[in-house]
């Protein structure tokens, strides 16, 4: 049988810093583990905008809907600041989502035990957190119509709309569920259905959705505010959340700083399962192209790498494997490798992405 395809989009910043890792980690797969992929490269972002012209190349497009699987590094950066609109990096990832149709962005926030101390956060309020965001992603405020920047009198007006059509939230909030039933069979779901007319039909069909087809399931509802409020005060209350594109976008972020550092997130993001096998999908940290460390060496790969632990439980069915790569990151922030945004108050020398790299496969070789 052939092997899995991988399409690997390294970006812009840090996003080739970091990918240059996960190769090796994919490399270390197929040597040590007899999981070999045909991995193919193409340019996304600001990347493929210098080659091409446009941030995301109809070739690399047709690509990414081949593949099994997508691994992205990140996109943007002040060099394309003052790109029109349509061009710009951050648009090439938006294509990607929506035309793969990835609707259900998974977004886990895990505590690893040996950075408790190092949240911002108390330790006790962040040890042993474990959450996951599910996150809808094509769309929502980010593509519904109408909008623009436009003349109205004698002045601008820039308009975006938050849409959310019954169908579409219907399906992320079954795939939360599944997802729940495979963990502690609770899910918040946040919205601001007190202003708005979207977070009102999202709370009434997820609601709907739990009472017809997933009774077993724990659901609770937040204004997405108080949710935010509620995730630095106790975030151990939560398992699964259920929010829309935007409250999802900040909420993940906020949710980063929880287990210590942005560069520790990872994520997934799906299609519909398919009966052939598993969903499209694609693979990349939750993290941007971190302009201000880019080509210092200084950037933390493990979100990316575990984004790949993703892929490998997502797409690829080998749980047991991604929980070994897990386990060695586990493993090697506890010997205290730190990257430089993993560096605290306890002061230390921090080292490099590509030590950390080393760090981590020394680990997966121990592994054996
Ligand atoms: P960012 O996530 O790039 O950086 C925020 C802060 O976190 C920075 O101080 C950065 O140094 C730090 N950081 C992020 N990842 C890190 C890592 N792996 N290791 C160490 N430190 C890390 O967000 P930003 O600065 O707001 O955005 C920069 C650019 O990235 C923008 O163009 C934005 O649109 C883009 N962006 C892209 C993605 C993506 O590709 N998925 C996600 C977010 C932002
Ligand atoms: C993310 C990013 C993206 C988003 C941008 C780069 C389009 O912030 O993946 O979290 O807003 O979704
Ligand atoms: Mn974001």
């Amino acid at each position: 049988m052939a092997n899995p395809s991988l399409l690997i989009l390294a970006g812009d910043g840090i996003g080739p810093e970091v990918m240059e890792q996960v190769k090796r980690v994919i490399g270390w797969f197929g040597e040590k583990r007899d999981l070999a992929f045909d991995v193919s490269e193409d340019l996304v972002g600001g990347a493929a905008y210098d080659a091409h012209g446009t941030p995301l190349h109809d070739d690399t497009m047709a690509r990414a809907l081949e593949v099994d699987a997508v691994l992205l590094g990140a996109v943007g950066g002040p060099k394309y600041d003052d790109l029109d609109f349509s061009v710009k990096p951050e648009r090439g990832l938006l294509r990607l989502r929506k035309e793969m149709d990835l609707f259900s962005n998974l977004r886990p926030a895990q505590c690893f035990d040996a950075l408790a101390d190092f949240s911002s956060l108390k330790k006790d309020v962040v040890a042993g957190l474990d959450i996951m965001i599910v996150r809808e992603l094509t769309s929502g405020v980010y593509f519904g119509e109408p909008r623009g920047i436009f003349e109205e009198g004698n002045e601008r007006v820039g308009i975006n709309t938050q849409r959310y059509t019954e169908g579409e939230i219907d399906r992320v909030a079954r795939s939360a569920f599944e997802l729940a039933r495979r963990r502690s069979g609770k899910v918040c779901s946040m919205e601001k259905a007190n202003v708005m007319e979207s977070g009102i039909l999202w709370r009434e069909v997820v609601q709907k959705v739990r009472d017809t087809d997933y009774p077993d399931i724990e659901l609770s509802h937040m204004y997405a505010d108080n949710g935010a409020m509620q995730l630095v005060r106790a975030p151990k209350q939560f398992d699964v959340i259920l929010t829309d594109n935007l409250f999802g976008d900040i909420l993940s972020d906020c949710a980063a700083m929880l287990t210590g550092s942005l560069g520790m997130l990872p994520s997934a993001s799906l299609g519909k399962p398919t009966e052939k096998g598993p969903p499209r999908a694609l693979y990349e940290p939750v993290h941007g192209s971190a302009p201000d460390i880019a080509g210092q060496g200084k950037a933390n790969p493990i979100a990316c790498i575990l984004s790949f632990a993703m892929a490998l439980r997502y797409s690829f069915d080998q749980g047991d494997e991604a929980a070994r790569l897990e386990a060695a990151i586990e493993t090697v922030l506890a010997e205290g490798a730190r990257t430089a945004d993993l560096m605290g108050a306890e002061g230390g020398t921090p080292i490099s992405t590509a030590e950390m790299g080393d760090a981590i496969l020394g680990a997966l070789d121990a592994s054996l």
